[in-house]
Formats: C-alpha cells, sequence, structure tokens
C-alpha cells in the first residue's frame, strides 16, 4: 500500500483537466506570475493530425488554434480563462490563419508600459516562414491585440521563449539560421522590438525548445536536441549574463527515460523559489500523430553549485 499515489496527485503525461474538468489544452507553454496568481499559456491543439506532403521530416500538425490561458494560485487548480489570442479564418496570408503555426506562447509583464506582451512562434504549414510574433493586452488574461510578426535582426526564428531579468531588462531567444544556432536577444525598453543587441549561441549544436532562468547570478538555458516530436536528450548552457559567453553542460535529467528527457521536450522554467532552490521544469509530451492529445509532464528542478538536476517522479509536483 506504501507506493500507492496520495490522494488528488496528478499523473505526469496524465489527461490533465481544468477546475470545469475538461483537459487543459495549453502546449509548448509558459507561465507569468503576477500579483500572487499563475498564467499558464499554451498553443490550442484541436482538429485533425495531418502529415504536410513533400516535407524531408515528420512535418505533423494540426490547425492554428490560437493561443490559451489558464489560472492558478497553487499551480495545482487551472482555471480556465479562455482564448487570449483567436486564430482566424480564411486569409492564408494572415499570420493567425488557421493554415499557418502559432506555437510556444510566452508572455512577459512590462512595468514601465503597464502591457503583458506574448511573443509567439508564427509560421507557414512547412516551417518555411520562420517569424517571431508580438501581441499586447492591458490584463493577463488578455484578449491580446496582435501587433504583427518579424525576422529578429533579419534573422528566422522558430521555437522561443521570453526571458524577463531583475533588472527589467528582457530577452527573445530562438532557434535561428535553420534551427542550427541560438540567438538570444535584447528587446526593447517596451518589449515590443528586438534591439540590434544579440548574439548567436551554441554555434551549429542544433538546439530547440529553450527555457531560460535565473539564479544566484547565473543564467541557464534548457535546450531540447531538434528531431521533430519525436523526443530526445536535454542539455544546458550556463552563463554570467544572456548576452555572456555561454558553457554548455551534460544532459540535467535523472531517472527513468533521462535520455529522451522523460520522453517530453522542454517548454519553460517557473523560478518558484529560487534562494531555495525551487524552479519546475515544465515540458511537453508530443504525440505526433494525434497531436491534440499530446501531454504534460512538470518536474521539480534543483540547481545546486552550478549543476542543474531534474529528477523523474511519477506525479505532477
Ligand atoms: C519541435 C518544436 O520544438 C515544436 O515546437 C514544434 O515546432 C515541432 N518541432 C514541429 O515538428
Amino acid at each position: 500500500m506504501k507506493n500507492l499515489p496520495a490522494k488528488n496527485s496528478v499523473e505526469q503525461a496524465g489527461a490533465w483537466k481544468d477546475t470545469d474538468g475538461h483537459f487543459i489544452n495549453a502546449h509548448g507553454g509558459g507561465m507569468l506570475f503576477h500579483k500572487g496568481m499563475y498564467y499558464w499559456f499554451g498553443e490550442i491543439k484541436k482538429g485533425k493530425t495531418w502529415l504536410v506532403p513533400d516535407q524531408s521530416w515528420e512535418c505533423y500538425r494540426v490547425p492554428a488554434g490560437g493561443i490559451s490561458c489558464y489560472s492558478s494560485k497553487d499551480l495545482k487548480a487551472w482555471k480556465y480563462e479562455g482564448v487570449v489570442l483567436s486564430a482566424t479564418t480564411n486569409n492564408r496570408r494572415s499570420d493567425l490563419d488557421t493554415s499557418n503555426v502559432i506555437e510556444r506562447p510566452k508572455v512577459i509583464y512590462n512595468q514601465k508600459t503597464g502591457q503583458f506582451v506574448l511573443w509567439m512562434h508564427i509560421d507557414h504549414k512547412d516551417y518555411s516562414y520562420a517569424h517571431a510574433g508580438v501581441a499586447v493586452s492591458d490584463k493577463p488574461t488578455g484578449p491580446y491585440r496582435y501587433l504583427g510578426s518579424l525576422k529578429p535582426n533579419g534573422h528566422d526564428s522558430r521555437d522561443m521563449t521570453l526571458f524577463q531579468d531583475d533588472d527589467g531588462k528582457a530577452y527573445l531567444v530562438h532557434s535561428s539560421e535553420n534551427n542550427n544556432t541560438m540567438h538570444i536577444n535584447l528587446l526593447s525598453d517596451d518589449y515590443l522590438k528586438p534591439t540590434r543587441q544579440y548574439i548567436r549561441i551554441l554555434e551549429g549544436k542544433r538546439r530547440e525548445a529553450p527555457a531560460l532562468v535565473k539564479q544566484a547570478g547565473k543564467y541557464y538555458l534548457i535546450t531540447s536536441d531538434c528531431t521533430g516530436w519525436s523526443p530526445n536528450p536535454a542539455s544546458v548552457a550556463v552563463a554570467d549574463s544572456p548576452l555572456g559567453t555561454w558553457t554548455t553542460q551534460a544532459n540535467p535529467c535523472v531517472g527513468p527515460n533521462a535520455a529522451t528527457t522523460f520522453q517530453s521536450q522542454s517548454t519553460y522554467i517557473v523560478p518558484i523559489d529560487p534562494k531555495r532552490d525551487k524552479f519546475l521544469f515544465m515540458a511537453d509530451r508530443w504525440n505526433k500523430t494525434n497531436l491534440p492529445d499530446s501531454r504534460y509532464v512538470w518536474l521539480p528542478m534543483e540547481i545546486k553549485a552550478g549543476k542543474v538536476t531534474i529528477q523523474w517522479q511519477n506525479e505532477r509536483p
């Protein structure tokens, strides 16, 4: 009897439900903490999964479904806040058209402008467009007003994340150069544009799914390898500043399936209490042939003496 999961425990990659009893639909997501509340933003994946023909890789996809938001005080009970950025129909030239790709949304709050700023990956169905899109709202729960998309400093942008530093500066981190090299761009003070200051890191290493946190003055970037929807080993890079020199560390995952990031792929790290070494590692377990049935894996992450560890556990923390 000892090893039975605790009552109310939530199984990793199980059918996670919101407070209304509906399946949570927030993939490739990110987390905003604002005024005592966590807001989880993610891709809405619904509809039939299909394989885009004539691609050199397994380009499975569903129609772009827009971006959802869920709120919680305790990271356990998630209230559905609705669609915060809708996909549009019948205009293939629109970035937000359902025929396109809207992935990996991340939101940060700009103290100076009082606006919530949402960045996301915008692409065409074959991932040839490779833009970063941006939207704003006065409220965390939207609706967000889409401002458009761009190639940061002229470079292609696919998987991405945002990182907001303690000094108020914010950075857009994105896979670039055809997914060969990661770029980190300093954003403008209003967080709406990349500045000209950016660096190229992990050159030629083909990393995706970036997630960045800070602890005790050091910056830790977790990324995945680049294998489509199939899982692969994570790795860590460490630096003394976001635009500094990054050095790589080994796979931080420990436990069964550590070599495939527990059959999942990084999407965000929540700094729950960095001084007490408490982080939440958020990942997606993709189901490539039925993408709406993709699941979530959340694990506690530790950083001790500069070393990151993500240890498997069967239940969501
Ligand atoms: C891996 C990326 O991390 C996902 O966000 C998505 O773009 C898939 N590739 C598409 O295959």
